[in-house]
C-alpha cells in the first residue's frame, strides 16, 4: 500500500486530514506519528516540543515555574516555531534552534510544570490550531483530540503500562545512562500524575478516540496497528 492509495484529497470538500495522537510519555507517540506522517504524506507536529522550548526559556530566565503572572508575561515576549522534519521536529524559540537542548531531565520536568497553567495552554493551543488549520498533519501531544482539534478526522489514544514506557525511555538514553531504570519509571509516574490530574485539559482519551495499548507490542508493531486504524478511518471518510 502506498500513501497515494489513501488519497487525502478524497476527503469531504477536498480536506486534508488531521490525525490526533495523544497519550502519556513513553507510549510511542513520536515513533508512531513519524511513521504515519511518512506513510500518509502528512506533516508531523510534536506539540510537546513547544512546551519544552518555552520551559527552557523560563529556566534560562530563572523564572519561578509556579508563578503564572511572570510566565504569562514571558509568553508575550516569545515566538515559538515548530518545523516538521524527516527525523524529528525542529523547534525554534525567538529564532534560536533549541531542538538539541530540550530533552534533558530539567527541561522535561519544567515542561510538565509550566503546562498546567490554563493561560499558557490557551496560548499554545492557539499556535497549534494555526499550524494545523489547513489539515494534512499528524499532531501529537496530550490534548490534541480533546482540545486542539476535537474535529480531527482520526484520533488515536496511545497507552502502555508505566513500567514498559519507563523502560522504553531508559533504552533511548544510550549506552551508559546516569540514572537507573526505576528512577526513570518513578519520574514518568510523577509526570503522568501531573498530566492526568491537572484541572485544565488533563490527559484523557477523547470519547471518539481509538484506544491503542502497546504494552505487549514493539513500537514497530504499534506503528503498524496505528497505520491500520488511520487507513480504515480514511477509507470510511472517503466513501461517505
Ligand atoms: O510529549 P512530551 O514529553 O515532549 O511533553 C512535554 C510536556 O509537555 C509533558 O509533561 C506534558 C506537556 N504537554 C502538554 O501538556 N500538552 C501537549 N499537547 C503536549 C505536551
Amino acid at each position: 500500500m502506498t500513501a497515494q492509495e489513501y488519497s487525502v484529497g478524497s476527503l469531504p470538500a477536498g480536506r486534508k486530514p488531521i490525525v490526533a495522537i495523544d497519550g502519556p510519555a513513553g507510549a510511542g507517540k513520536s515513533t508512531i506519528a513519524r511513521h504515519l506522517a511518512l506513510r500518509f504524506g502528512l506533516l508531523n507536529l510534536e506539540t510537546g516540543a513547544m512546551y519544552r522550548a518555552f520551559a527552557l526559556k523560563a529556566l534560562r530566565m530563572h523564572l519561578a515555574l509556579d508563578e503564572v503572572a511572570a510566565l504569562d508575561e514571558l509568553t508575550e515576549q516569545t515566538v515559538i516555531r515548530l518545523e516538521a522534519g524527516d527525523a524529528e521536529n525542529r523547534v525554534l524559540i525567538d529564532g534560536e534552534d533549541v531542538t538539541g537542548l530540550i530533552r534533558n531531565p530539567a527541561v522535561t520536568d519544567a515542561a510538565s510544570r509550566v503546562s498546567v497553567f490554563p493561560s499558557i495552554r490557551a496560548w499554545m493551543v492557539r499556535l497549534q490550531q494555526q499550524m494545523g488549520a489547513a489539515g494534512g498533519v499528524v499532531m501529537e501531544g496530550r490534548d490534541i483530540g480533546t482540545v486542539v482539534f476535537p474535529q480531527a478526522e482520526v484520533k488515536i489514544f496511545l497507552d502502555a503500562a508505566p513500567e514498559v514506557r519507563g523502560m522504553r525511555r531508559f533504552d533511548q538514553m544510550g549506552p551508559s545512562p546516569s540514572v537507573q531504570p526505576d528512577e526513570v519509571i518513578r519520574d514518568l509516574r510523577a509526570r503522568d500524575e501531573r498530566d492526568r490530574n491537572r484541572a485544565d485539559s488533563p490527559l484523557k482519551p477523547a470519547p471518539d478516540a481509538v484506544f491503542l495499548d502497546s504494552t505487549h507490542m514493539t513500537l514497530g508493531e504499534a506503528a503498524q496497528a496505528a497505520e491500520a486504524i488511520v487507513a480504515s478511518r480514511l477509507e470510511t471518510l472517503a466513501a461517505q
